[in-house]
């Protein structure tokens, strides 16, 4: 590998948590020391910054204002990263909560999350998941007809005054650009209703009497090319004219989901920004009702990844450095356990030293994870100066995706999380313990 003498912390810096910065050859976030908050939490550690969860929020909040006239919302997608913490970030600023099953809802309700913020999706929603979003939640996406038949059983049973809304899930036949494993929206994805299912399961919600109030589609995870989205909106809307004319529905709520994308390596910069992806959706939009003459929904959307992922740094402590035939391996006390986005789909990441960040590149480096697996790789190929054992590694755009993933692989303890936010630090979740270990396990009769 060439030797590459950039100044790396110039080219990184950027994809790190906003109020981030180097200071006399230390990594700061947040104005703390990412070294001493490493010997304070242990490592591998995850840190999550308010400051930059927030500001994704506004720039949503202020593109739906600007670029939209009628009215909007917004879910935070749980499936990126959600704890108590990061549950009640999303309540307490009046955010609806995507929440995946019973096991998220109960989250969600912990963390006070109200009814009407609470929405659950789930492409096999079991009874004991709809049981729970029967109970506490506002709003349902409806993701298949054999689902709806156990909802409109439920709601004969049920006690409840206010059965959740429904949503209908639309399988556009068309799916953004992005990871295989990622794209939902294509014909043969497992999620949703076809166009056909579509008009029967809002025919059979409308006869048992339920509430379906949106319409919404979900086309894949991390897309950096907002255009699939047009297609796919002419198709929600010329089904919505078909729905108005042959049922008299239209829905109050259109929702194309979320998967807006988000860099993580320096090659993705520059980014479109979260503003240019509202506009293109809202523009479409407007233009779609007013050629078919219908008026405008809420605009709903489902932001995760593009909303948390920047706010979340990992910071791992090199445990050992290798050479082999072509190789420099730095080999971490974390990876695929706490990171499984590098073996699930070739996510590629970078990282920056936590002491001497601006210390210029020699080789290139592989970091990999102390896991039994040649795919746990966490980096391939990346420009790093000289690093000794003992050394931080901070890995920015680690906050989706990788601790809602995470495993006990090999052992492996998932790592301590902690929240920053106006010069305090609060610890959200404690690293797992030896004896977490195998709490849940139970011995052989002797
Ligand atoms: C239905 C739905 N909505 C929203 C999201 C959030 O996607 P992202 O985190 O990429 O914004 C997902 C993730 O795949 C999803 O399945």
């Amino acid at each position: 590998m060439g030797v590459n003498t950039n100044n790396l912390a110039a080219t990184r810096l950027p994809l790190f948590p906003l109020n981030t910065q180097i200071k006399d050859g230390r990594l700061l976030i947040g104005g703390f020391s990412v070294e001493e908050l490493a010997q304070e939490f242990g490592t591998p550690l995850y840190l999550y910054d308010q400051s930059t969860l927030d500001d994704a929020l506004a720039q949503y909040r202020a593109a739906l204002q600007a670029e939209y006239p009628a009215q909007s919302g917004l879910t935070y997608a749980g499936k990126a990263f959600l704890s108590l913490a990061m549950a009640q970030w999303a309540a307490r600023r009046g955010l609806m909560i995507d929440c995946t099953g019973a096991g998220e809802i109960t989250i969600a309700v912990a963390a006070g999350a109200m009814p009407e913020q609470l929405l659950v999706h789930g492409v096999s929603k079991s009874w004991e998941d709809l049981q729970a979003a029967v109970a506490h939640a506002g709003t349902l996406v409806v993701d298949h007809l054999g689902e709806l038949e156990r909802l409109i059983e439920l709601n004969k049973n049920s006690s409840r005054l206010n059965f959740p809304d429904l949503w209908l899930r639309l399988r556009p036949g068309m799916a953004v650009e992005t990871h295989s494993y990622t794209q939902t929206g294509q014909d043969d994805s497992k999620f949703g209703l076809s166009a056909l299912e579509f008009l029967q399961a809002l025919e059979k919600a409308q006869k048992a009497g339920l509430r379906v109030t949106g319409l919404h589609f979900h086309q894949g995870s991390h897309f950096h090319d907002p255009t699939p989205i047009a297609p796919a909106l002419d198709l929600a809307l010329d089904l919505i004219v078909e729905t108005r004319q042959s049922l008299g529905w239209m829905p109050q709520t259109l929702c194309p989901g979320g998967g807006w994308g988000t860099p993580y390596h320096e090659d993705d910069l520059p980014h479109q920004t979260i503003g240019e992806y509202v506009r293109f959706v809202a523009q479409h939009l407007m233009q779609g009702c007013r050629e078919r003459n219908l008026p405008l929904p809420r605009l709903h959307l489902e932001p995760g990844r593009s909303m948390v992922a920047r706010a979340g740094v990992a910071v791992y402590r090199v445990e050992a450095v290798k050479r082999t035939a072509t190789r420099r391996w730095l080999l971490l006390d974390g990876g695929m356990a706490d990171n499984p986005r590098p073996a699930l789909y070739r996510a590629r990441y970078t990282a920056l030293p936590v002491s001497q960040p601006e210390r210029p590149a020699t080789d290139a480096a592989w970091l990999a994870g102390p896991y039994c697996e040649s795919g746990d790789v966490l980096i391939e190929a990346l420009p790093l100066p000289e690093i000794y054992p003992g050394e931080l590694l901070a890995v920015p755009v680690s906050g989706a995706y990788q601790l809602s993933m995470a495993s006990n692989y090999n052992g492996a303890r998932r790592p301590a999380v902690i929240w920053l936010k106006g010069g305090k630090v609060t610890l959200i979740r404690q690293r797992e313990s030896l004896e977490d270990l195998y709490r849940r396990d139970l011995p052989l009769p002797s």
